[in-house]
Order: structure tokens, then C-alpha cells, then sequence
């Protein structure tokens, strides 16, 4: 059956905002956050302290950092590639991070400039520095139906990746289809594969919905007893490095579908709905939430 209550970890500020052009201001970031978490949401990714030159957008990290590191009632994780990520993150206040591997050896090259073996050496380094200063980690696997490069990606590749970053201490692990390919044909066997030798209560998807398969791909991994789920406000998102990605499957359109099955949020709809306005009149840019624009319209 499907799980009684949901956790969803809102990657707007995070996902969202990595993929756009134009820089946004680091105060609109740090009112973004603070509208998300005072709509329920209890873990909002921030930012990401990742190389300036490799994402431009975030490299304010820690002055967003420093602004909300002390908001109640949500946790911030941000995004770390390698050691000196994690530093700076922690200097700036982050109590939760996460770190980021590939299932396709092509996009761990073009993503982070490693091959996955690297990548996890690294990692191995961020999670031994984060135990000493009882910092939970979580794991991306990304790529883990499709790579913009390699195609079809063998669910056995994405149970490897995910067991080595469970080894590891991640205390979470999010599977992530970064360019939407997949449906519940191909997500069904990826999943299957990684609970085979990751506790599904230890995993989270994330769907970005650049075929409109997002809430397909969540029902059957909901079905399947996923209890975590990765979500964008007005559906922004992308990854300037996986071409043809396309934004995160929305939170509001999350929200509205968990709402109609029963499965508590404890996210207030009508909060997140004014959050997504928010970002979307600074981004100049209508919701990418079929929700929102709906509900707009009412
Ligand atoms: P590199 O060029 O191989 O790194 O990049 P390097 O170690 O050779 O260093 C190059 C320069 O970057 C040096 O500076 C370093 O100091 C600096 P320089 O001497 O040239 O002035 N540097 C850093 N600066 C700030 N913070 C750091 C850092 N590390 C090195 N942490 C690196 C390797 C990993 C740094 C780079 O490739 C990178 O930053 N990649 C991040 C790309 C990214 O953020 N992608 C998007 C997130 S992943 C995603 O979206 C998928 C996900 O959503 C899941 C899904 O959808 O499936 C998570
Ligand atoms: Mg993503």
C-alpha cells in the first residue's frame, strides 16, 4: 500500500536555480527559502557549494547560507562535490549536505569532471570529515534510467552506486532521473534492483518531468513503498550539464496529487502556491506547475 505520511525534499533553491541563466539575486534566493519552509516543507536544499565557474548562478552560496542557516523548522542541506565543499558549507553554517554520483560514467564525467570511482573516493573523504562533526550526508545517484550520452543505463549500474554511497554512511539515498526519461516501465526494474540491496526506507526519487512521466514514475515508486520524494517549487529545475533536462517534477503538483490519495504532507497548498508566485514573477517566467495555474485561475 501506499505510505500514510510523505517527506518531501524541496530542491527549488538548489535544482531550481542552478539551471538559470540570468543570476537572481541573493536576496530573492534567501526569501524564497524562507517562504518554502513556512509553508511546512521540513527539508529545503538551499544551494550548492560547488566550483563559481562551473555553476555560476550559486556562487553566493554562502552568503544565502549565512542568511538562513539559522531558520527553525527546516532543515538546509546543500550540495558538496569534494572536500573543500564541505568545508566551505560548514563554515557557512550548513548542518546537512549532500553529495552527488552518477550511474553513467559520461555524465560523472561532464557533471563533476570524474569518473565514478573517483567520485566516490571523494565522497568516502566528505562522509569520514561529516561523521566526525555528526553531519548527515545523503547520496544522489544521478542518471539512474537514462543518460543524455550513454542512453539506457542497466539498473544493475544504479544498485551499485547507490550501495556504495548507502557503505559510505549516507543516511539517504535519491535516485534521480535528471533527464525524465523514464516511465513506469523503466523505474520499476531500476527500483527493484537498488531495494534489493538498499532498505526502501532509506531511498528517495527524483523525477524531473521533461516527458510529463513525473507523477506516473511517483505513484508506482509511492506503490512500491518510497516514502521520500524530490520535488521543485513551479516545477523549476534542470542541470546545466545533462542536456535536455528539463525542471523537477512541481511540489505543488506533488502536494495536490498526495492530498487527493490521503498521504499527509504537512505542507499547507495555498502557502506554496504564493512561494511559487514568488519565484516566478522574479523569474519572469509562467509556473511550470499545472497545480498553480489551475488553481490561479479559480
Ligand atoms: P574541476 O575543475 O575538476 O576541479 O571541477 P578542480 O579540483 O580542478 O578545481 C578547479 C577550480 O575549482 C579550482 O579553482 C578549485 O579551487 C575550485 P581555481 O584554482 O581554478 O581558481 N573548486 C571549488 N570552488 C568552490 N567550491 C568547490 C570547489 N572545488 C573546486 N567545492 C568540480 C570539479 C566538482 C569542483 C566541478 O565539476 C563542479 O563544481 N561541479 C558541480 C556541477 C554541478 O553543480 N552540477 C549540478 C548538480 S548535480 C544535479 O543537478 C543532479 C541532481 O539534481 C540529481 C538528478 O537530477 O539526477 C543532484
Ligand atoms: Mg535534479
Amino acid at each position: 500500500g501506499i505510505p500514510n505520511f510523505v517527506k518531501i525534499v524541496e530542491v527549488g533553491p538548489r535544482d531550481g536555480l542552478q539551471n538559470e541563466k540570468n543570476l537572481v539575486s541573493t536576496a530573492v534566493k534567501v526569501e524564497l527559502i524562507q517562504r518554502l519552509v513556512s509553508s511546512g516543507l521540513s527539508v529545503v536544499e538551499a544551494t550548492s557549494f560547488v566550483s563559481p565557474k562551473w555553476v555560476p548562478q550559486l556562487a553566493d552560496a554562502k552568503d544565502v547560507m549565512a542568511a538562513v542557516c539559522n531558520l527553525d523548522g527546516a532543515r538546509l542541506p546543500v550540495l558538496t562535490p569534494n572536500l573543500k565543499g564541505f568545508e566551505a558549507a560548514v563554515a557557512a553554517g550548513a548542518k546537512e549536505v549532500a553529495v552527488f554520483a552518477s550511474a553513467s560514467e559520461s555524465f560523472s564525467k561532464s557533471n563533476i569532471n570524474c569518473s565514478i570511482e573517483e567520485s566516490l573516493v571523494r565522497y568516502r573523504a566528505v562522509t569520514r570529515a561529516a561523521k566526525e562533526l555528526s553531519i548527515p550526508v545523503r547520496g544522489y545517484v544521478s542518471c539512474v534510467v537514462g543518460c543524455p550520452v550513454e542512453g539506457a543505463i542497466p539498473p544493475s549500474k544504479v544498485a551499485y552506486v547507490a550501495k556504495e554511497l548507502y557503505d559510505m554512511g549516507c543516511f539517504e539515498i535519491s535516485l534521480g532521473d535528471t533527464i525524465g526519461v523514464g516511465t513506469p516501465g523503466t523505474v520499476v526494474p531500476m527500483l527493484e534492483a537498488v531495494m534489493a540491496v538498499v532498505p526502501v526506507e532509506k531511498l528517495a526519487v527524483h523525477f524531473h518531468d521533461t516527458y510529463g512521466q513525473s507523477l506516473p514514475n511517483i505513484l508506482i515508486s509511492l506503490q512500491m513503498g518510497i516514502s521520500t520524494l524530490d520535488s521543485s517549487i513551479a516545477g523549476l529545475g534542470g542541470c546545466p550539464y545533462a542536456k535536455g533536462a528539463s525542471g523537477n517534477v512541481a511540489t505543488e503538483d506533488v502536494v495536490y496529487m498526495l492530498n487527493g490519495l490521503g498521504v499527509k504532507t504537512n505542507v499547507d497548498l495555498a502557502k506554496l502556491m504564493l512561494a511559487g508566485d514568488f519565484i516566478s514573477k522574479h523569474l519572469s517566467r509562467p509556473s511550470g506547475s499545472k497545480t498553480a495555474t489551475a488553481l490561479n485561475r479559480v
